[in-house]
């Protein structure tokens, strides 16, 4: 059940983020609200304090609490990416190595990959019902779940998937290993070696690991940071690329942009691959973290012939370390069936039991919302620092969910220089060049906001800044 100050939290932050409340706007005194919602001076003393750790508000000695300034509404959005129609071979694993390597360092700031801060996910009660599962059953977990996964969560899954606003059945998933797994299995069963798939750009290097792991050719196709993929430009790819196959895109929350399609681009995109008689692959890994409710629609809403091959997982709300995720693999079911009996058998049964379990338990509405509201809160709070400490010029997006940040330096910045200059100060970044089949975005990087705003993080963010604009001038004098 959420707690009176979370509701009210909730509703603050709701007219922040609507504009009701505006940057410098009083909120009403500690004593007042408390007054008018017939509530405590407690609660709503908690609620000003969540807000003012979400980086929403700020108290003002002597003078009560208001809603903070933004300068990072001052920064210009990420241009719209360029066209390369022609299908690259990928290879980005090398730049990628170097993120892996940074990820295992507890000692440096994690900016760099999407990770979120275990102080964020429910763990301790993740852990407490795979422990009483463990206990009370004590054959639980040691056969095979075989076949399209543990019923239990795919039962789950389906009655989720009504609130996605697509009504799934059961028999309509097959769980995997996180949803890296969905995706591979996906691509396996849609293209074959030297096949090319239409891709955003930039998109998140994991995707482009694969394809290029594969031996498939990625087609990189121009994406606004706000709208999406351009479809018209996607059009073009598509009559001009033989070899594709498929289209794998992220329409709700994407990484590395944040961004989420409209509904109306969605039906379109799912139309055009219909036209083409393609499959479309939409990894929907960020799609429950939108910060402004009710989640829209995932693309496979709108597919009546089974082209959307629907993969997520739990990996950025709940635990990572599970690896359970899911395929609802449309016309392409028992293809999928066999490809994962043939890599893997079975996803391991004891973390589909526990996410099974607490996704009935009722709880994990609330937990999103709490984790929507802070990721926002946190997302902000990046912005600004950015829009203080980064170099004229600079420009980032403003993600409608998830919690990483695209920044488009000045033309002249090289990301994977900065990336290892900020490595030796102990600061992990994401170079834009692992974002790209053809390296590009060298101006680009992605920071993460995964990590609750600290005085460490702030220092971090303020040396990225420095080490570009140093860079940036040592370029411009060379
Ligand atoms: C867009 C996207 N898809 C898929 C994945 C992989 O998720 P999982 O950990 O569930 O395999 C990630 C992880 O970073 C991601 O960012």
């Amino acid at each position: 059940m959420e707690l009176l100050y979370e509701t009210l939290a909730a509703e603050l932050s709701e007219s922040i983020a609507r504009g009701v409340l505006r940057p410098g706007d009083r909120l009403p005194s500690v004593r007042l609200l408390a007054r008018q919602r017939k509530v405590s001076v407690a609660t709503v003393l908690q609620a000003y304090l969540r807000l003012e750790n979400e980086g929403l508000i700020e108290v003002r000695p002597q003078s009560g609490h208001y809603v903070r300034p933004r300068r990072a509404l001052e920064l210009a959005e990420p241009r719209t990416s360029r066209r390369a129609h022609t299908p690259a071979k990928v290879q980005v694993s090398t730049g990628v190595a170097a993120l892996v390597a940074s990820m295992r360092d507890p000692s440096v700031v994690p900016l760099g990959s999407a990770l979120l801060s275990p102080d964020l996910l429910p763990t301790g009660a993740l852990n407490r019902m795979l422990a009483g599962i463990a206990r009370e059953m004590s054959s639980a977990g040691a056969t095979y779940e075989s076949g399209p996964g543990l019923l239990t969560l795919r039962r789950q899954l389906a009655r989720r998937s009504v609130t996605w606003g697509m009504s799934l059945g059961a028999d309509d998933f097959v769980t995997t290993n996180g949803a890296v797994e969905a995706l591979h299995l996906a691509l396996r069963a849609v293209a074959r070696p030297g096949d090319a798939i239409a891709v955003e750009s930039p998109t998140y290097f994991g995707v482009l690991q694969l394809i290029e792991e594969l031996g498939l050719k990625a087609v990189e196709v121009p994406t606004h940071p706000r709208t999406g993929v351009d479809l018209e430009e996607l059009e073009q790819v598509i009559r001009t690329t033989a070899s594709l196959k498929a289209v794998l895109v992220m329409p709700t929350v994407s990484n590395p942009l944040g961004t989420v399609m409209s509904d109306e681009a969605k039906q379109q995109l799912v139309r055009l691959v219909a036209k083409y008689d393609l499959d479309l692959i939409e990894d929907d890994a960020y799609g429950e973290l939108v910060f402004d409710s009710p989640r829209p629609r995932p693309a496979r809403a709108w597919d009546r012939e089974g082209r959307v091959l629907f993969c997520g997982s739990i990996s950025k709300t709940l635990a990572p370390g599970y690896r359970v995720g899911w395929i609802a693999p449309g016309r392409h079911q028992e293809r999928i069936e066999q490809l994962k009996f043939a890599f893997t058998v079975a996803s391991p049964t004891l973390p589909q039991m526990a996410v099974a379990e607490f996704l009935a338990s009722g709880g994990y509405d609330r937990h999103l919302r709490r984790l929507r509201a802070t990721l926002r809160g946190q997302v902000d709070r990046v912005r600004e620092a950015i829009a203080d400490s980064f170099p004229a010029g600079t420009r980032v997006t403003a993600p409608a969910g998830g919690f990483v940040l695209w920044v488009e330096l000045p033309q002249g910045a090289d990301a994977l220089e900065l990336q290892s200059r900020a490595l030796a100060r102990g600061i992990a970044i994401a170079p834009g060049q692992i974002f790209s089949a053809r390296g590009r975005f060298a101006h680009c990087l992605r920071l993460s906001c995964g990590f609750p705003w600290s005085a460490r993080i702030e220092a971090a963010i303020t040396t990225v800044g420095e080490l570009a604009t140093v860079q940036l001038s040592r370029r411009r004098t060379a």
